[in-house]
């Protein structure tokens, strides 16, 4: 993995991203190392993020590293109508490693193309955050013991949601059967769901969240992305499509897990937080051992 981008989820292999799965278990138990002395981050966030950016700079900062970059493009050159070409190849001068986040689909794979170090992908439109999806792999391993066979619920906005393209793509090597349930208006995108068909899996498709709470090992539900509509009517009419309360469990499995990116709106009631089988907040500190495992690799320290 040393010097190679990660854009797309399938950019790794999946030995390659199992391999970052053991070594965040070991940045888990030793989270506090120098191993990042004399290296630069640049964290370049075209769009907002709380979690992405800021666990990535812990994971960095823990380890001795340097974080340079903006968190929003009003203080910079952008402003004056500087292109990203340009903004990539200048920050590739100073820094040793880019974490990017922008709003237009293929963005990353272009900074990739014209960035003279490796840029990982932080969320690019509504097409991939493959970051998130390593940790969302590295939380249901380590909840469930294993990533295989199982039944995935994933919920909401399945049409615009980057972590669950990403997902479901990396899941797919694990002979997972798919529980998507979504709006008409937000299903899975079939480019997406090729590749569940492309392996021979299952998928089943559902507009009622009740039908798939009793046979689901993980629901990751997911927030309707208010951003990607072009039409503020169409969002109307599916915001509230889906709100996940404490009393909807009674019945799920016992290894029932509640997965989501964050962040939420109303999708899953604050009753749920105390549920044992609420997982969303651990889900997001495991993203700095992730990607503590994903710097490191790529910069060749580990
Ligand atoms: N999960 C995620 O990408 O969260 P942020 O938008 O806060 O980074």
């Amino acid at each position: 993995m040393k010097n190679r981008s990660l854009i797309s989820i399938n950019d790794f292999s999946k030995e390659e991203q199992l391999k970052i799965l053991d070594l965040a278990e070991e940045f888990e138990k030793q989270p506090t190392q120098k191993i990042l002395e004399g290296y630069v981050a640049a964290t370049l966030f075209f769009e907002p993020s709380t979690r992405t950016r800021l666990s990535f700079e812990t994971a960095v900062n823990r380890l001795g590293g340097r974080i340079i970059g903006f968190s929003d493009t009003s203080s910079t050159s952008v402003q004056k109508g500087e292109s990203l070409k340009d903004t990539i190849i200048m920050v590739s001068n100073y820094s040793d490693i880019i974490i990017m986040r922008h709003p237009k689909a293929g963005s990353a794979r272009y900074a990739s193309e014209v960035a003279t170090v490796p840029i990982i992908n932080a969320g690019d439109g509504a097409n991939q955050h493959p970051t998130q999806c390593l940790l969302d792999m590295y939380s249901i391993r380590k909840t469930q013991g294993t990533l295989d066979n199982l039944d995935i619920a994933f919920v909401g906005d399945l049409k615009y949601g980057r972590t669950v393209h990403s997902l479901v793509m990396a899941l797919t090597n694990f002979n997972c059967r798919f529980h998507l349930v979504s709006p008409q208006e937000l299903k899975l995108p079939s480019v997406v769901k090729m590749h569940i068909k492309d392996k021979n899996l299952e998928y089943y498709q559902y507009t009622d969240l009740q039908e798939v709470l009793p046979i689901a090992d993980v629901c990751y539900m997911t927030r309707i992305q208010k951003e990607r509509f072009s039409d503020p009517i169409e969002y109307e009419k599916v915001k509230n499509a889906y709100i996940l309360k404490n009393s909807m469990l009674k019945g799920s499995k016992d290894n029932l897990r509640i997965l989501h990116p964050l962040p939420r709106v109303n999708e899953i009631s604050e009753d749920i937080d105390d549920n044992p089988k609420a997982y969303y907040f651990q889900q997001a500190l495991n993203g700095v051992y992730v990607r503590q495992a994903l710097v490191t690799s790529i910069l060749g320290v580990k």
